[in-house]
Parts: structure tokens; C-alpha cells; sequence
């Protein structure tokens, strides 16, 4: 088996076995803390997810760094790196809301190679690894072919801080008028997967982070879209936009006004 199989076969067993966790806490009385502000929630379930998938990788690769969401931050010394969302969409989570996932990548040398986001209520695991294409439950997927601004359907997200959210307001009260319609889910993972299945036509966000972005980004980007920052360059968590080759530039003039 080649490097790349045997990391994303160890992400996609993790992400199996971390919506089994998600799953038997769901629903269930479970303590809740706050982060950044009163409304960036984390919960136990968000601390035993990441446990799990740090021992998990631990255990097959000791040698690996790992970035967490809650905290999981190892060093390692064999060039790979995962980074590792234990719940996108928290809020979703608190409220059964479907659209919480599991968000699992792998970068080598600082590439991200493999990418897995499993989003349990919909039953829907998407995968990655570069130069490979995208699946959605093993089948490929492809982005959107849509070509007219006008009839884009556009996912977009909301950050924890008060003041970006202004920002954040003003900027859809702006696009509105010019695009089909806007979706807001709640998980950033599972909006860039919507871009490669073509669920959604495009995406943006600004103020993410890295576990954010890390799988969705490689899944979009294997599936034919575009993703770049808002204002143009490379994406990056605090800026990224996600489309179909044709539709970043119009999407772009109107979110930078
Ligand atoms: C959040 C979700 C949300 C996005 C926020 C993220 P979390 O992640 O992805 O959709 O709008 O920017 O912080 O807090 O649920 O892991």
C-alpha cells in the first residue's frame, strides 16, 4: 500500500470511529464551556472526539504533529502533520442539528495530502488524498459547472466575534440582490464539501481556522473548484473563497465591492 493509501485509510477509520462518539452523546446531557465568546461553544463530546483521534494516530504513526481544535498541538519529526476538527459545526451538535461533522486532514511537508470530513446525520464521509480526486461515500464528485453569478447558490459562514459578524452582515446585505440565493449550514468543513458535490455553487468565509479548512479545502480543490483568498492569492484560514473556475472572479468583485 502506498504512503498516501495508508494515511487516508488511518483518517478514514478515525472519522468513523470519532461520529460513533459524536453519535451515542448526541441528544444526551453533555457539559458545555465557552471559548473565544459567549457564543464559540466547546463540549466534553469536543475533548473525547480529539482524545480519541490523537490517541488513535499516536498509536499507528508516534512520530507525527498534530494540531487540534481543543488543543492537541505535538510537535512530531516525520514531516506529517494532522490537523483535526473533533465536531465542525458545535453549535449544530448542541441543537441535533444536521450538518456537524469530523474533519481530519494529513499534510506532508506542509501540503495537505489527505483530507476526510464525516458528517454523520446526513451518512455522508468525503474523502481526498491529492492528485486523486474526491469521493462522497466512495462514489466521485465533482463541483458545480455553473457559470452565471446570477444563478450561484452561495454557502457562507459567520465568525464567534461580535464585530467580524457586523462586517460579516454587511457584507451579505451587499451580494444578496446579485446571486440566487445564500446558504449559512454551520460547519465550514461540510460547506467546502458541499462546493465539490456541487450542493452548493460556491463558498466563502473569512476568520477560519486551520482545522476549519485544512480536509474541505484539499476535497473542493480534488473535486474542480477553485479556492483562493476572498481578495485573490493562496486560500488561507482567515480568508477563502471556494467556486467553480468561473465563477471566483464574479464572486470575488462582489464580495470586495
Ligand atoms: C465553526 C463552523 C462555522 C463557521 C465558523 C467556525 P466550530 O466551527 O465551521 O460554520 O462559520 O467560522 O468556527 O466552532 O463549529 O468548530
Amino acid at each position: 500500500m502506498s504512503e498516501l493509501a495508508s494515511l487516508a485509510e488511518l483518517a478514514e477509520s478515525l472519522a468513523r470511529k470519532a461520529v460513533e462518539v459524536q453519535l451515542e452523546r448526541l441528544g444526551s446531557r453533555i457539559r458545555v464551556g465557552t471559548k473565544s465568546t459567549a457564543t464559540d461553544m466547546v463540549t466534553e463530546v469536543d475533548h473525547e472526539v480529539e482524545r480519541l483521534i490523537v490517541d488513535g494516530i499516536l498509536a499507528a504513526r508516534p512520530d507525527d504533529g498534530i494540531l487540534g481544535e481543543e488543543g492537541a498541538d505535538v510537535a512530531g519529526t516525520s514531516g506529517h502533520r494532522w490537523i483535526v476538527d473533533p465536531i465542525d459545526g458545535t453549535t449544530n451538535y448542541l441543537y441535533g442539528h444536521p450538518g456537524f461533522a469530523v474533519s481530519i486532514a494529513c499534510e506532508r511537508e506542509g501540503e495537505v495530502v489527505v483530507g476526510v470530513v464525516n458528517d454523520p446525520l446526513h451518512g455522508e464521509l468525503y474523502a481526498a488524498t491529492r492528485g486523486d480526486g474526491a469521493t462522497r461515500n466512495g462514489a466521485p464528485i465533482r463541483c458545480s459547472e455553473e457559470t452565471d453569478i446570477a444563478k450561484a447558490l452561495v454557502a457562507t459562514g459567520f465568525g464567534y466575534d461580535p464585530e467580524r459578524r457586523r462586517e460579516q452582515g454587511a457584507v451579505i446585505a451587499r451580494v444578496l440582490a446579485d446571486i440566487r440565493d445564500i446558504r449559512r449550514m454551520g460547519a465550514a468543513a461540510v460547506d467546502l464539501c458541499s462546493v465539490a458535490s456541487g450542493r452548493v455553487d460556491a463558498y466563502f468565509e473569512r476568520g477560519l481556522n486551520a482545522w476549519d479548512l485544512a480536509a474541505g479545502e484539499l476535497i473542493a480543490s480534488e473535486a474542480g473548484a477553485v479556492i483562493e483568498a476572498i481578495e485573490g492569492g493562496p486560500a488561507r484560514a482567515g480568508s477563502v473563497l471556494a467556486a467553480p473556475p468561473a465563477l471566483i472572479e464574479p464572486l470575488r468583485a462582489l464580495l470586495v465591492g
